[in-house]
């Protein structure tokens, strides 16, 4: 599979870095925005979800109007959306965008933030329900035959989906580091969603979700995607890239400090109940550096509540720090900034063209040895080799 590019489209101009009081959705800036991911080759953008924030439903269906290639992620949490209204929804979305919507699970985090919208199961039960809600979307996506369901969580009676997604199903994805997630995520998603960690860490994860998709049955073949986040801070060479990342710390924490941050200064000083969350912050306590350029600051200043570590450095140290990870094994890469919109134009003219660019030439060296290899085996000319 393809190494893949997935950026938020943000409904305003409010950034972490200078947030308007109060912002609302401007619908022209979103479209903009929107277009701008899709005219830069990103291929995906996630719509998160949290309990005071837009609908990423609608958002979603206004992004893929608006877009031609752009996948769309609609973010879920199975408390907010009965399971058959949801694969509805997926599928007409779908249809909607010809074939573009994709779900991102969030079994919840935290008990407060879920008790928000009226949700009090604990983690292991709200892992247990999110396996269950999986299993029914999948089901009501596979026929449009009336079944009936008897579950833990849900019940009912021949319901039938007579809304199909273009490809017959869509891709699932699951977002955590504790290990349910792991095992849900292993068991059943089609990619796995994690926050950007150093390589070691990272590859450590990997391997639960791959032991956890192993033991559920499936074939290596079958494995969850893995999706990896960061907040890249890049300029025209390191030292300027430097600059602007010691810069961009100083507002995030000038921001919190004058209480116009999203993330209160006191939510900073509690600790999170989300495992990955929870990692973050303990590998900060390392160092400000991991790797070559994974930057942690960023995390400890906004309490880890979010994608928040950073990768620091030109154009080529971010693209070349992309590449460890796709070596690793990571397939999705998700980068926002935290200038939002001239950060995502900034990846889309100079890292995201260095990552093809190098994985083309890996590709076209390989193509070179298998035709160079092909070529020998036969004893024929080298004129035959596979290579532009
Ligand atoms: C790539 C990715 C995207 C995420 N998006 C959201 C989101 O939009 N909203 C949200 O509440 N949590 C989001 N999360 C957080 C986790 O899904 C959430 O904390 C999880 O329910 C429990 O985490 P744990 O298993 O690490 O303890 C995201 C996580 C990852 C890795």
């Amino acid at each position: 599979m393809p190494t893949e590019f997935i950026s938020l489209a943000f409904p305003n101009a409010s950034t972490e870095l200078s947030p308007l009081p109060s912002p609302s959705v401007d619908p022209d800036y979103l479209v903009r925005y929107a277009r701008a991911l899709d005219d830069y080759d990103f291929d995906y953008t996630l719509q998160p979800y949290d309990s005071g924030g837009f609908d990423p439903w609608t958002m979603g269906a206004t992004i893929a109007a608006a877009t031609k290639k752009l996948k769309v992620i609609i973010a879920l949490r199975p408390n907010t959306v009965y399971p058959t209204v949801a694969a509805k929804a997926l599928a007409t979305l779908d249809q909607l965008s010809k074939g573009r919507a994709v779900v991102h699970f969030i079994a919840g985090g935290s008990d407060a933030e879920q008790a928000r919208e009226g949700d009090f199961l604990d983690k292991a039960q709200r892992y247990e329900r999110l396996e269950e809600y999986i299993r029914i979307l999948r089901r009501a996506w596979e026929s449009a035959e009336p079944f009936d369901w008897n579950g833990k969580h849900y019940q009912f009676k021949q319901h039938s989906n007579r809304v199909r997604p273009v490809n017959g199903t869509i891709p699932v994805s699951v977002g955590g580091s504790s290990d349910e997630a792991y095992r849900v995520g292993g068991a059943l998603a089609d990619i796995f969603g994690l926050w950007g960690e150093p390589l070691k860490e990272t590859k450590d994860q990997i391997d639960k979700i791959y032991a956890a998709a192993d033991k559920a049955g499936r074939p290596a073949s079958d494995r969850p995607r893995i999706w990896v986040t960061f907040r890249p801070i890049t300029a025209e060479t390191d030292d300027l890239a430097w600059e602007k990342a010691h810069r961009t710390l100083d507002a995030l924490k000038g921001n919190q400090a004058a209480g116009k941050s999203i993330i209160p200064l006191a939510a900073t000083g509690t600790a999170p109940q989300n495992v990955g969350s929870q990692r973050l912050l303990e590998i900060a306590k390392r160092g400000e550096v991991q790797d070559r350029a994974l930057w942690y600051p960023t995390v400890t200043a906004t309490g880890a509540r979010g994608a928040s570590t950073a990768l620091v450095g030109s154009y080529q140290t971010v693209a070349d720090s992309i590449l460890d990870y796709v070596d690793l094994g990571c397939e999705l890469i998700s980068i926002r900034g935290y200038d939002n919109l001239n950060d995502a134009i900034d990846y889309g003219r100079y890292v995201l063209p260095r990552v093809r660019a190098e994985l083309a030439r890996r590709e076209g060296a390989v193509s070179k040895q298998e035709g160079e290899a092909a070529v020998s085996k036969q004893g024929g000319e080298t004129t035959a080799i596979v290579d532009g």
